[in-house]
């Protein structure tokens, strides 16, 4: 059996990268969705909103995954600033990848809009008053979640990076195991 310590568990990894995927897919279908019109926009929307659901139930299968088996520390030898900029990082990630659906389900709740789950059932609505102005509050949040993902994504990553080259630690193996180990 592989060391426990020295990377994350399969669930774990499956979790992370499932959901990484799902929030590219989620930033794909907006493009496709303003890049055409009509029927087949709002169809890249619909979709958008079964994936988005879908994120909010995956982050919270991971949550609860991550408190019964609680992540690895970082290597020492990282300033104490960059461990509080990855842990914020993280946190915040986890806070959007729930405020995110959760503003959406709202927005479409207040709009009186139905969510299916791709068409296989009707995903039921948050009991919100119908009104298109605080619909339109919940979505310039949503606008506001996408900004601070992106700001998130490039620090994640470029933190990533740090810590494989600049650092030459095994953090980024520890998330990606067929990158080899270093000793
Ligand atoms: C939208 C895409 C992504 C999201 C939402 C995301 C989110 C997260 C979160 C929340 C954690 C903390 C895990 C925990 O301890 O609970 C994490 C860890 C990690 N992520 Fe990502 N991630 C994304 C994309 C990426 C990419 C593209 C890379 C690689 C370049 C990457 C590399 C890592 C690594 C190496 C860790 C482990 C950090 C550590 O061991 O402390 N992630 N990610
Ligand atoms: C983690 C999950 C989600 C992510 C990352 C995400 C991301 C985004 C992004 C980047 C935009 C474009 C914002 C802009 O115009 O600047 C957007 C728009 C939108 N999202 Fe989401 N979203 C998520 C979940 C949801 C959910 C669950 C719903 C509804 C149930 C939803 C409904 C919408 C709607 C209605 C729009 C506007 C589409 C249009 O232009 O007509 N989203 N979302």
């Amino acid at each position: 059996m592989a060391e426990p310590r020295n990377r994350y568990s399969t669930v774990s990894l499956i979790l992370h990268w499932g959901i990484a995927a799902l929030v590219v897919t989620q930033i794909a279908l907006i493009t496709a969705s303003d890049a055409t019109e009509g029927p087949i926009s709002r169809e890249f929307v619909s979709v958008h909103k079964a994936v988005g659901l879908s994120i909010l139930i995956l982050t919270l299968v991971r949550l609860g995954w991550r408190v019964a088996n609680p992540a690895i520390p970082l290597p020492p030898g990282n300033p104490r600033w960059q461990r509080l900029l990855a842990r914020a990082t993280h946190v915040l990630f986890y806070v959007l990848l729930i405020g995110m659906p959760l503003g959406g389900w709202a927005a479409s709740s207040a709009a009186g809009r139905e969510i299916s789950w791709f068409g296989l059932f009707n995903w039921p609505l948050l009991p919100l008053p119908q009104s298109r102005e605080l619909a339109g509050q919940f979505m310039n949040m949503h606008e506001l979640g996408a900004k601070a993902l992106y700001v998130l994504l490039a620090l994640h990553v470029i933190g990533a990076l740090k810590h494989h080259f600049v650092d030459q630690d095994n953090v980024l193996h520890r998330m990606i195991p067929f990158i080899p180990r270093r000793p």
